[in-house]
C-alpha cells in the first residue's frame, strides 16, 4: 500500500488549505497516508476536509482555549458584529485544517438546543468538493436525507456553492466547492486575527492535518453506516476490526473504518459490543444524547513536542502504565522507533507497528464537560492503521477514567 503511494502521489495535487499550509505531497503521504486514486471513477469526489463545525457551550471560551491549549490560530469571526445577530462563530486553523466553534448569542438560537442535548461537540463533519451538484445526485440517488439543497452564497470575496447531507445522529457534512473563492473561511465571515501570543519554545504548529475522525454509533448501526459511506459516498473499507481485537475483560466494541478515495478524509465507526460492563461507546451514546464524533486525530510531524507543548498548557492525556512499557513482548514488536522508548514512557505515548510501519499515539481526556468528544495525537511513519496493537492498553485506561466516572 506504502508502495503504491509513493509511486503515485505525484498525480494527487494539493489543496489551497495544503499550500497555505507549507506543506508537500510527501509529508502528506507521511502525515495522513494520502494515496493517489482516479477521481473520475468516483460517483462523489471528495477533496479531503473543509472545516470541523463544534457547537460548543461558550464559543469565546473556547476560542481561547484552542488557541491556547491546541496552538491555533484564529482567521475568521462571524458575529453580532459582522450583522449575525445568532451566533458567535470563530474559525480556527493549524496548518491544513480548520475548526469553527460556534455558540448562540441570542436565547433562542438553535444552538442552544443542540448545546442542551448534546453538550460542546461537532455538529458539521464539512468536506470539499469539486462538485457540489454531481455528489448531491449521486447523494440522493443511493438514498441520503438531503438536508440542505446546493446554493450559491456569495461576498465581496466571491461565490461558494454549498448543500448538506445528513449523517448519524444529528452530525451532517456541509459539502462545499469553493472554486476561486479568496474570503477567510465562508461568506459572511471577516478575516480576523487572535491577541494571544505564544510562549518562548512552543512548537510553530502543534498539528499539521486532520487525519481521522471516529463516529460512535448505536448497537446494530455500525454495519448500516459502513454501507451509508460506501454507498452514498464511494468511500472504500479500510481496515476492520471486530471482537476480541479490541475487548478488555469489561468493555467491548466494533470498529470498522472507511476512507474516501484518497485517504485524506478517514472515519473509523464504533459500535458497543456486549460485555461484562458499559462498554465506553455505550457511556458516550448517553452522554451525547445518540450517536456523534467521538475523537478527532490530529497528525503531527512531532508527537513528543507536541505532548509537552499541550501539557504545558495544561490539556490533560489518558495515562499509559508503565507495565505497556515494559512489555517484553511490546518492545520486540515495536522495533526501533525513531525516540528511545523512555522518552515515550515519561510521555504516555503509545507506539504500534504494522507490516507497512509504525505509529505513535496519544489520547486526552474528554475536553468538554460530558465524557464525550476528545482528541488523539497520531505520527504516522509508514504506518497507515489505527493503533490496533493499543486498543487494549488503550481500553483499559478509558475504563479507569469510566470507574472513576462512576460509569463502569
Ligand atoms: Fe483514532
Amino acid at each position: 500500500m506504502t508502495t503504491q503511494a509513493d509511486s503515485s502521489a505525484e498525480h494527487i495535487s494539493l489543496t489551497e488549505q495544503e499550500t497555505e499550509a507549507g506543506l508537500d505531497l510527501q509529508q502528506l503521504q507521511q502525515l495522513v497516508g494520502l494515496v493517489d486514486y482516479d477521481e473520475a471513477k468516483d460517483p462523489f469526489p471528495v477533496t479531503g476536509w473543509d472545516a470541523i463545525v463544534f457547537v460548543v457551550g461558550n464559543a469565546t471560551q473556547a476560542a481561547h482555549y484552542y488557541q491556547t491549549a491546541f496552538g491555533m490560530e484564529l482567521v475568521a469571526y462571524s458575529g453580532p458584529e459582522t450583522g449575525n445577530r445568532d451566533h458567535k462563530a470563530f474559525v480556527l486553523k493549524s496548518g491544513s485544517i480548520k475548526f469553527v466553534l460556534k455558540g448562540g448569542v441570542t436565547p433562542d438560537s438553535a444552538l442552544h438546543d443542540h448545546h442542551r442535548r448534546h453538550g460542546d461537540g461537532v455538529v458539521d463533519i464539512s468536506l470539499e468538493v469539486p462538485d457540489v451538484d454531481k455528489c448531491v445526485e449521486q447523494a440522493r440517488r443511493a438514498g441520503a436525507t438531503v438536508v440542505q439543497e446546493p446554493t450559491d452564497v456569495s461576498d465581496e470575496h466571491g461565490t461558494v456553492r454549498i448543500a448538506a447531507i445528513a449523517a448519524y445522529g444529528e452530525t451532517r457534512h456541509t459539502l462545499v466547492q469553493r472554486g476561486d473563492y479568496a474570503g477567510p473561511y465562508l461568506p459572511g465571515y471577516v478575516a480576523r486575527t487572535g491577541t494571544y501570543v505564544k510562549r518562548d519554545g512552543s512548537p510553530k504548529r502543534m498539528f499539521q492535518a486532520l487525519d481521522h475522525i471516529v463516529g460512535n454509533v448505536e448497537l446494530g448501526k455500525m454495519d448500516e453506516w459502513v454501507s451509508f459511506y460506501n454507498k452514498v459516498m464511494g468511500f472504500v473499507n479500510m481496515a476492520e476490526f471486530i471482537g476480541d481485537d479490541i475487548a478488555t475483560d469489561y468493555s467491548a466494541l466494533m470498529s470498522k473504518v472507511v476512507a474516501n478515495g484518497n485517504h485524506r478524509v478517514k472515519f473509523p465507526l464504533n459500535e458497543p459490543a456486549i460485555a461484562k460492563k458499559k462498554s465506553q461507546i455505550d457511556e458516550y451514546l448517553e452522554f451525547y444524547d445518540g450517536p456523534g464524533a467521538q475523537h478527532l486525530a490530529l497528525a503531527t510531524n512531532d508527537i513528543l513536542a507536541t505532548v509537552d507543548a499541550m501539557r504545558a498548557e495544561g490539556v490533560e492525556f489518558l495515562d499509559t502504565p508503565d507495565s505497556y512499557y515494559e512489555d517484553d513482548e511490546l518492545r520486540a514488536r515495536i522495533g526501533n522507533v525513531r525516540a528511545p522508548i523512555e522518552e515515550l514512557q515519561s510521555r504516555g505515548i503509545l507506539v504500534d507497528r504494522d507490516e507497512d510501519g509504525y505509529l505513535l499515539q496519544i489520547f486526552t481526556k474528554p475536553v468538554g464537560d460530558r465524557p464525550t468528544v476528545f482528541f488523539e495525537l497520531i505520527e504516522r511513519h509508514g504506518s497507515l492503521g489505527f493503533g490496533k496493537g493499543n486498543f487494549k492498553a488503550l481500553f483499559e485506561a478509558i475504563e479507569r477514567e469510566q470507574d472513576r466516572r462512576g460509569n463502569l
